[in-house]
């Protein structure tokens, strides 16, 4: 007696189950995914108690004559993929021929379909895999699937649900994504036999964005102008730094018009806001991409919600360009002025780069700021939320206090207590300082006595390969035989004491964070960098705040370091009370 079975068609659909459809959000993700692919124009889901007991999509895609509506619950079936070579330039959202069969092995499914030119449609019922009855039916063209009792014959799956509002709450999340997939389909969404939402066709992509989200928001969205990269289109929309979000829920990304989560995007959504928004927050966006099919790989997660680009590099640089162009300051309006008068207020080409983001752009700290409530995300959790400060230019007023632990200056606001961190401080000023002086010739000094610096092969390989880079940055380096490298001449402006100690930090921080890719970002992160290694070897002086606030607050985004960290933080007088328990009445 062999050991091994070939297992009968309910129990492998009940198995390929177990990753396609997780909960009712997975059901509505699959079937509402076959009705874009039937080329419906308007798709209706109902559901009662979180899609537990039912979940409905109806649409007027095209429908099945009985013979595919049998076929389509057989495993491995699909009208949509016939050899190997079709599934590197697959245009639709489905291709494995396993949805309907899957969904079909773990409820009580019911299907009605109708192609446009069948007089009659077939009705068939399912009980956990099994046909139970297939008639005809008299119903509009189109096709109604219903999965009643999700997991009836599973109990184990089915004690995995969660509360009926949460999967209620991934339903809806996960229709709104469709929604945004297809912006010219209407999207209709019932629960318990009420409307949750009815979304005309919209004409355009930012017309679907505004009816999820509210006049409110949508009047502060950022469009990102159309960016063509090697092989891939760019376009969408961001919401101010303000908005970012913990966890992503408010990114939603669309490859080849199918929801994605991908590190690579949102790592260059956060590169693209980088100085701009604090570590743990993410920025709010909605990206639509178009790749070549050849160059993304669709079938490497069961429900298709991961994919794996061929060329993620092509893909980084289109993202960021995209998010960079889109926040990027207007340039400003030359006023021509009789020649040899200097324009006190003009900027030099590059400082167009510092501000990433555009000025009025908040960051961090509620420092006197408008404490501005921002609406929730429609179907989101609450988050905290970041509140813009004033904007900069001049220091807020502060009486200072004193240096704590040789480290924090305390001082004391309208509204409390403030701690300031010079080394952040500090690194925020360089860091825009040496954005400006990119302009023209790289601003390096020469060393009196050139530094000469033994490397292991892997930092010296690094050097040598960043040479260009750290040239442009002012960093002049040479070979200098064997392993070791002499280092002639540093960037100007850093106030750099010891340039040894500077260096070997340069080292370690390049190590982590090697800078490639367009020379533009490359620049922007070593200006990053240096800023940070600069800033770190600065002993805090008490005497030295009132002019390192002065310059804090010349800066662009004078809350926060280049990395997102905060330059300052305040205590205020309510948390203060909060602390010693004193109710505020
Ligand atoms: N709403 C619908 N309208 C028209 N045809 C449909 C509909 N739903 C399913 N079909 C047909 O049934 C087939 C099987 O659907 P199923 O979802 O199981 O597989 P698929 O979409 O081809 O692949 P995947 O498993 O990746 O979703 C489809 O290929 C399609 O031909
Ligand atoms: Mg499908």
């Amino acid at each position: 007696m062999p050991k091994i079975h070939v297992l009968s068609d309910i129990l492998a659909s009940q198995v390929a189950a177990g990753e396609v459809v997780e909960r009712p959000a997975s059901v509505v993700k699959e079937l509402v995914e076959n009705s874009l692919d039937a080329g419906a124009r308007e798709i209706r889901v109902d559901m009662d108690q979180g899609g537990a007991a039912l979940i409905r999509v109806s649409d007027d895609g095209c429908g099945m004559s009985r013979e595919d509506a049998l076929l389509s619950l057989e495993r491995h079936a699909t009208s949509k993929l016939r050899t190997a070579g079709d599934l590197a330039a697959i245009r639709t959202l489905g291709f494995r021929g396993e949805a309907v069969p899957s969904i079909a092995s773990v409820s009580r499914f019911r299907m009605v379909t109708r192609e446009g030119s069948s007089v009659a449609g077939t009705e068939i019922w399912v009980e956990g895999g099994q046909i139970r009855d297939v008639r005809d039916a008299g119903c509009a063209p189109g096709t109604v699937i219903e999965a009643k009792a999700l997991f009836f014959n599973m109990p184990a799956r089915r004690k995995f649900l969660r509360a009926e509002s949460t999967e209620a709450a991934h339903v809806e999340h996960q229709l709104r994504l469709h929604a945004l997939a297809a912006p010219h389909v209407r999207f209709r969404l019932r629960r318990d036999d009420r409307e949750v939402f009815d979304l005309p066709p919209a004409p355009k992509a930012l017309d679907r964005v505004r009816q999820l989200l509210g006049p409110e928001l949508a009047r502060e969205l950022i469009a990102l102008p159309l960016t063509r990269g090697n092989g891939i289109v760019v376009e969408g929309f961001v919401l101010p730094a303000a908005h970012a979000r913990k966890g992503r829920r408010h990114q939603c990304v669309f490859l080849n018009g199918r929801p994605v989560e991908d590190a690579v995007i949102s790592r260059a959504l956060a590169e693209g806001f980088r100085g701009a928004v604090a570590d743990g927050l993410h920025p709010a966006a909605w990206l639509w991409l178009e790749l070549e099919p050849a160059l993304v790989d669709v079938n490497v997660h069961p429900a298709k919600r991961e994919v794996r680009f061929h060329r993620p590099l092509d893909v980084r640089e289109a993202i960021l360009e995209s998010v960079l162009s889109g926040l990027r300051p207007p340039a400003p309006v030359l006023v021509k002025r009789p020649a040899g008068v200097a324009d006190p207020a003009a900027m030099p080409e590059q400082a167009a780069i510092a501000p990433v983001i555009p000025v009025t752009t908040p960051v961090m700290t509620g420092l006197r700021a408008p404490q501005a409530m921002l609406p929730d995300w429609p179907g989101a959790p609450p988050e905290p939320t970041t509140v813009p400060p004033a904007r900069a230019g001049s220091a807020p007023d502060f009486q200072i206090l004193g240096m704590l632990l040789q480290r924090f200056v305390v001082m004391e606001s309208a509204d409390g207590l403030v701690l300031l961190d010079p080394k952040a401080a500090k690194e925020r000023i360089l860091y825009e300082n040496l954005l400006r002086q990119r302009n023209g010739a790289p601003a390096s000094q020469g060393l009196l006595v050139p530094v000469l610096l033994e490397l292991d092969p892997r930092d010296l390989d690094l050097l040598v390969r960043e040479r260009v880079a750290l040239a442009d940055a002012g960093i002049e380096v040479e070979p200098f035989g064997g392993n070791t490298v002499q280092v002639r001449a540093l960037p100007a402006g850093l106030g750099i004491d010891d340039p040894r100690a500077f260096l070997v930090g340069v080292m370690d921080e390049l190590l982590h964070d090697p800078v490639t890719g367009a020379a533009r970002f490359a620049f922007e992160r070593l200006a990053r960098l240096l800023a940070k290694r600069a800033a770190a070897l600065i002993e805090p002086r008490l005497a030295e705040t009132q002019p390192l606030l002065a310059e804090l607050f010349a800066c662009e985004l004078p809350y926060c370091t280049a990395d997102g960290r905060p330059t300052l933080t305040e205590f205020g007088l309510r948390e203060l009370e909060r602390r010693f328990g004193i109710a505020k009445t």
